[in-house]
């Protein structure tokens, strides 16, 4: 299986610059998110890479091919790229079978070769059973098995998907995201994959690869990307937190509502420096005992919120309301003085 190396790649569309000067290593039989919010260029850097728009410029190389770059432009039908869309773009009236063979129909194989390679990928997709079903008579999920079928059934160099789950309710995208990955790691195949789902790309990835802007902001194995986020760009958009405004005091010091507290401060601040601090709220703790090492700041408590296993809580913190999650059994009133404890490494410091 190649890699795919993309240096310099960048797509202007008029004024909007859709994909800014992107660098990124794909290394081969690996899986690779773009995790970002709409319009921030995931879809245009996919189909550049597909071979479906051409770049501004940059270059692409998929193994040692390069398929873009310098003029050259490989047409998509020689990329040999499997691609899955969010809208599964399957045709409704073509049965199961018809639609996963189109690709090898295509490239004019033997038809007994067609039939056997279609069986295979229908039944690594658990669909070999439904071959003479027609679309509508299959569920979102299913359909969306046989938009995965017909992109591996040509053993494609490599495989791009595009928020492929979006159609399909919570509950099922989270059994689809699991067998998709199963899927990915069985046959070893480079992948590249879009969401703006954070969850999922935390579950699926080896690494991810936060986009804003046309940019990439940061590249990281998912408990990077989760545990040491670059900027609050990332902090907010990969998972839940709190943010609180600071001034950094002394080394590993920084004052946040009036209450000094034990934190890694990165050396690029100096003190006095107004900081953003993020701590996430199952790192917060109230009502519980101080533990060694703990910071604790005073707050009120404004709200909480059963949720089943735990109470979300809602505290004031100075100006600030932070949400913290509490044990069930914490005897938590409303208007009550609490004291919100955490760990100095729970704590983020990022420029304001
Ligand atoms: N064909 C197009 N013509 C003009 N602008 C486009 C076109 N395709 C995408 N864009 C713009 O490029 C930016 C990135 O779009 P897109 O790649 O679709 O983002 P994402 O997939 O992350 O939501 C957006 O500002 C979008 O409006
Ligand atoms: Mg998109």
């Amino acid at each position: 299986m190649p890699d795919v190396k993309i240096t310099g790649l960048t797509k202007r569309f008029g004024d909007v610059v859709a994909v800014d000067a992107m660098d990124l290593h794909v290394p081969e039989g690996s899986l690779t998110t773009f995790l970002g919010p709409s319009g921030c260029g995931k879809t245009t850097t996919l189909r550049m890479i597909a071979g479906l728009e051409t770049p501004s410029g940059g270059t692409i190389a998929i193994g040692n091919d390069i398929v873009c770059g310098d003029g050259f432009l490989m047409p998509p039908e020689r990329r040999n790229i499997g691609m899955v869309f969010q809208s599964y773009a399957i045709w409704p009236h073509m049965n199961v079978f018809n639609n996963v063979a189109y690709p090898l129909q295509v490239r004019r194989l033997p038809r007994k070769e067609i039939r056997d390679k279609t069986m295979e990928a229908l039944k690594v997709v658990r669909l070999a059973e439904l071959a003479e079903r027609y679309p509508a008579q299959l569920s979102g999920g299913q359909q969306q098995r046989v938009a995965v079928a017909r992109a591996i059934v040509f053993q494609p160099r490599i495989l791009l998907f595009d928020e492929p789950l979006s159609n399909l309710d919570a509950k099922l995208r989270e059994a689809m995201r699991i067998e998709l990955r199963e899927l990915q790691q069985r046959l070893g195949v480079t992948t590249l994959y879009v969401t703006h789902d954070q969850q999922e790309a935390l579950a699926i990835s080896d690494q991810v690869a936060v986009m804003e802007s046309g940019k990439i902001v940061q590249l990281g194995r998912p408990q990077e990307i989760y545990e040491a986020p670059v900027g609050k760009f990332v902090a907010d958009f990969v998972g839940w937190t709190n943010f609180l405004a600071g001034t950094v005091g002394d080394k590993d010091a920084v004052d946040i509502a009036g209450t000094r507290i034990r934190c890694p401060v990165p050396p690029e601040f100096a003190r006095g420096d107004k900081v953003e601090v993020t701590v996430r709220p199952v790192d917060f703790r109230i009502g519980e005992d101080k533990g060694p090492g703990d910071n604790e700041i005073a707050g009120e408590l404004r709200a909480s919120i059963y949720m089943g296993k735990y109470m979300i809580c809602e505290v004031a913190i100075g100006p600030h309301i932070v949400q913290a999650c509490a044990r069930l059994g914490a005897s938590l009133t409303p208007g009550a003085a609490v004291a919100v404890r955490f760990q100095p490494d729970a704590v983020r410091v990022l420029r304001a």
